[in-house]
């Protein structure tokens, strides 16, 4: 008799690794998804404590799981664990999504630079990211995956500006080329001439300072992206909206970067549309 017998070996299950977990959007995208599609799937909050990691991950296998995302704190010490990690994942430093491959293989990626770009690109289809000066407020794990898409999307200038500048310095090391610092003392004074701001700071989140910015220098046809969606309209869209420019909120970067995770686990192109973003805002 086969020890699988009564398991159903359709059924394909995922979830999302942190500590803690509990905050996490994920399992709200992912679970409407499942449900949209009617597949015959899972994808659960999965508490894992940072000295546990090594041990979950290489479980995954035996356990049945096609994959899981990451989030705080494993998107770096995954990189030391997997098997595999793709050129974007080793270029940002950070890995968000894993997919147990062939033979139990687990192999890492970082879809956060995709997410951004999707998000952009669906809310603000008429920008041109290959002229023109980006500005990157933040230098965290957000900012760098950010960079990198913007950077392989073809932006010619990328302009990092962060509350410590050393962190600002190392990121325009690890990008090369294309990217330079300025004082975050004289934020307001670099906006002059660029096409794009955006803000992966926390400045702005519910329970955060807001982010002191004269915006008035920004050209009224730059485009404004903010990466916190708690709450959706930051005060800095607001003013930017305000004045004409537009505007790109942080929901769509979190629903995009879930795309190719559920993709590879449940073999499906999952929508982002305005019934997945009604029904994650709703989760709260
Ligand atoms: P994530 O990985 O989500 O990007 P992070 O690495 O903690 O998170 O980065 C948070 C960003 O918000 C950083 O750029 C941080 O600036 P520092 O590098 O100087 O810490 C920025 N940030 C947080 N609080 C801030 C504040 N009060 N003023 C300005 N920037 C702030």
């Amino acid at each position: 008799m086969s020890g699988t017998e009564g398991v159903d070996q359709s059924f394909i299950k995922a979830g999302v690794m942190g500590w803690p977990v509990a905050h996490s959007r994920s399992p709200s995208v992912h679970g409407f998804w499942l449900k949209t599609y009617g597949i015959n799937g899972s994808y659960e909050r999965l508490p894992v404590k940072p000295e546990d990691l090594a041990g979950a991950l290489r479980a995954l296998p035996e356990q049945g799981y096609a994959g899981v995302n990451l989030t705080v704190p494993h998107k770096e010490a995954a990189m030391t664990i997997v098997d595999e990690i793709s050129l974007e994942g080793r270029r940002i430093g950070a890995v968000n999504t894993v997919f147990v491959t062939d033979g139990g293989r687990l192999t890492a990626t970082n879809t956060d630079g995709y997410g951004f770009l999707a998000s952009l690109k669906n809310a603000a289809p008429e920008l041109d990211l290959k002229s023109g000066r980006v500005i990157v407020l933040g230098a965290g794990g957000a900012a760098r995956a950010i960079c990198v898409a913007l950077q392989d999307a073809g932006a010619p200038e990328i302009c990092i500006i962060n509350r410590t500048n050393a962190r600002a310095e190392t990121l325009v090391h690890d990008l090369g080329g294309t990217s330079n610092v300025a004082p975050w003392a004289e934020r307001a004074g670099y906006l002059k001439g660029a096409n794009l701001l955006v803000n992966t700071t926390i400045l702005g989140m519910k329970g955060q300072a807001t982010l002191d910015l004269d915006i008035r220098s920004l050209p009224p046809e730059a485009t404004v992206a903010d990466i916190v969606y708690v709450p959706l309209d930051t005060p800095l869209l607001a003013a930017a909206r305000a004045r004409g420019n537009t505007v790109v909120n942080g929901l769509g970067m979190l629903l995009f970067q879930a795309q190719p995770g559920f993709e590879g686990w449940f073999g499906k192109r999952p929508e982002v549309n305005a019934a997945l973003r009604a029904h994650v805002l709703a989760a709260g």
